[in-house]
């Protein structure tokens, strides 16, 4: 049948205005990248990414299913003319396995694949190989998300967001062996509104670490373990002013982490951690499920200072099972600037699987309090007089 010819024209006329409005899909194939696991194919990804940048509306970055594709460290920098960018990588993505082999943006070589300054990226669908080097790193990018994607083995840390706003991390996993030091699971530093919803962390390091200027990080249904647990600091190393606040962790499972909830300082810091509320957490024979500690120290040497970062403002709320340590709860906090308004509610921890009873750990608390049932005990807090 053949359609008159005004409505051919109209036809011709709809997908000319409709094609850049629908979003191109650039293909790292058509840039020249070969994708069989052997040559470098890092050129193409930033031919290929340059015209992404260009691209008005709501580009995607592709990079098909079924191949293997070499890049060294690269940097996908914005600013870019759409705000909405997706990167899809179907296929694996891996680093030269000799890391004297890799070529180095000006010689450094700090991360492998790293997003700047690029707002409203969404990546998705990826399986990352290993590299020596923080494996994706998204910096002064705002609106990002990131979700459905695995990382395995990576000897460093696996995913990094700094100087961002507005971050949506969800259903990624993570696997790395329980003994390969510095491989934090998601680290943030000067990150503002996260969500980090439906992961599964398994690490040598912290399954997420949140570090100076991290505000209002939500992060729910959390698995963790093997790892650290979900730390907030270390804060205040070298004397330095630190904040991080507003964090609410709700729905986290640790299992055989040496901790759950952690709060870690230096000695001689500045700032505060405040503001935080962990609920509904569950450890599975986790060193010190709930551990604050002001005296924090990675050394040897280290000697009490009359400043401190100041914790305050601290709810824990339904955290219930076994702890691998007689002492399942640690609060130590410093004689000048004790911890303030500690509120802790229905906690039930017991030693180990055997059922032994547990112990708790607290010092310099003012303004601590307990409702409900509290084991163990925490003698550093009060009962709580509200109905
Ligand atoms: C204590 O922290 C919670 C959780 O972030 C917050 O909603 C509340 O406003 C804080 N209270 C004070 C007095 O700052
Ligand atoms: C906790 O305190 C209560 C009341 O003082 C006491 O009966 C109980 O035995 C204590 N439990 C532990 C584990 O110390």
């Amino acid at each position: 049948m053949a359609f008159p010819r005004s409505t051919c024209l109209l036809l011709l006329l709809a997908s000319f205005l409709l094609t850049p409005l629908e979003g191109h899909t650039f293909n790292v194939m058509d840039y020249g990248a070969i994708g069989n696991g052997r040559t470098d194919d890092s050129e193409a990804f930033m031919k290929a990414w340059s015209d992404v940048c260009k691209a008005s509306a709501s580009p995607t970055f592709l990079v098909p299913g079924d191949r293997r594709f070499l890049i060294n460290p690269v940097v996908f920098e914005g600013r870019c003319r759409s705000k909405k960018i997706k990167f899809k990588v179907d296929g694996t993505i891996t680093a030269p396995s000799e890391p004297s082999k890799w070529k180095c943006i000006n010689k450094q070589c700090h991360s492998w694949i790293s997003f700047k300054h690029v707002d409203g990226l969404v990546i998705s669908d990826c399986m990352y190989s290993l590299t020596n080097l923080q494996a994706l790193v998204v910096a002064r990018s705002n609106n990002v998300q990131l979700h459905d994607l695995s990382f395995k083995d990576n000897p460093h840390m696996h995913v990094v967001f700094h100087h961002c706003d507005g971050v949506k991390i969800s259903h990624i996993s993570i696997d790395a062996p329980e003994d390969s030091p510095n491989t934090d699971g998601i680290h943030l530093k000067e990150t503002a509104s996260v969500i980090i919803e439906h992961c599964t962390i398994g690490t040598g390091d912290d399954c997420i670490s949140l570090v100076d200027g991290s505000t209002h990080i939500d992060m729910r249904h959390i698995k963790c373990g093997p790892g650290h647990g979900i730390s907030i600091g270390s804060l205040g190393k070298f004397g330095l002013s630190e904040t991080v606040e507003y964090i609410h962790v709700k729905d986290a499972q640790f299992t055989g982490t040496t901790n759950g909830v952690r709060i870690k300082t230096w000695q001689g810091g500045r700032g505060h951690a405040r503001n935080m509320i962990f609920e509904k957490i569950r450890s599975s024979d986790s060193e010190y499920p709930i551990i604050i500690d002001q005296f924090y120290c990675d050394h040897t040497e280290c000697h009490d200072k009359p400043n401190a970062v100041e914790i305050r403002n601290i709810s824990y709320i339904d955290v219930k099972g076994t702890s691998k340590k007689e002492t399942a709860v640690k609060i130590a906090c410093s004689d000048t600037v004790p911890c303030r308004d500690i509120f802790i509610q229905n906690i039930n921890l017991i030693y180990d699987q055997s059922g032994k009873q547990a112990s708790a750990y607290c010092k310099n608390v003012i303004n601590g309090y307990y409702h409900g049932v509290v084991r163990p005990n925490i003698s550093c807090l009060q009962n709580d007089k509200l109905p």
